[in-house]
């Protein structure tokens, strides 16, 4: 575990998910929410934040996957599982783990967008700025990190350590 430094520790993790979850039962009170988590990172958060909404809500998920980044941004993204509800005319929250060059967030937005939703906004434990090449706004952010590779609370490296209570930089 000698490469794992700590980064959030539990307490701020649920600092962090308690003032989301506050800010979004009162934005979204009385609207017809459904979030839509982002497999797998986000299943942890997810989890954590539903438990703390004091209003009625939707879940459902989606899988994204992407390969070479680097080399062709537009055509690496790709769906591994779509969403299961019907958005027409119902206030969308994409709850993401981490958001890094914000290329899966816009291809994400782009195709919820032609289900027809009201809204379609974005909640992310975690924004690293580092390497961010989307311009996109996050409306609800736990914690801004500067860079690293994170992992633990559902961020993985190669599938490992997601069961990780903590977020942690892993240092290779
Ligand atoms: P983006 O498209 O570059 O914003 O990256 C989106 C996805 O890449 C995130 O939802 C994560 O699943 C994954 N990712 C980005 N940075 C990290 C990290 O530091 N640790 C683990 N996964 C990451
Ligand atoms: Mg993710």
């Amino acid at each position: 575990m000698s490469n794992l430094i700590p980064v959030l520790t539990k307490e701020e993790i649920e600092k962090a998910v308690s003032d989301i979850a506050r800010k979004i039962s009162s934005d979204y009170k009385g609207c017809d929410l459904i979030l839509i988590g982002v497999l797998k990172g986000a299943f942890i958060f997810l989890s954590d934040l539903v438990r703390q909404l004091t209003i009625p809500v939707k879940v459902d998920f989606i899988g994204l996957s992407s390969y070479g980044l680097e080399t062709s941004p537009s055509q690496s993204i790709h769906l591994t599982k779509d969403i299961e509800i019907d958005l027409k005319n119902k206030d969308v929250l994409i709850v993401e783990d981490i958001i890094d060059t914000g290329l899966s967030l816009t291809y994400l937005v782009d195709h919820l967008k032609k289900f027809g939703p009201k809204s379609v906004k974005i909640c992310s434990l975690l924004d690293k700025h580092e390497r961010r090449k989307a311009d996109i706004r996050i409306d609800y952010i736990g914690h801004i990190v500067k860079k690293g590779f994170l992992v633990g609370y559902g961020l993985d490296y190669a599938e490992k350590f997601r069961n990780l209570p903590e977020v942690y930089h892993l240092k290779t």
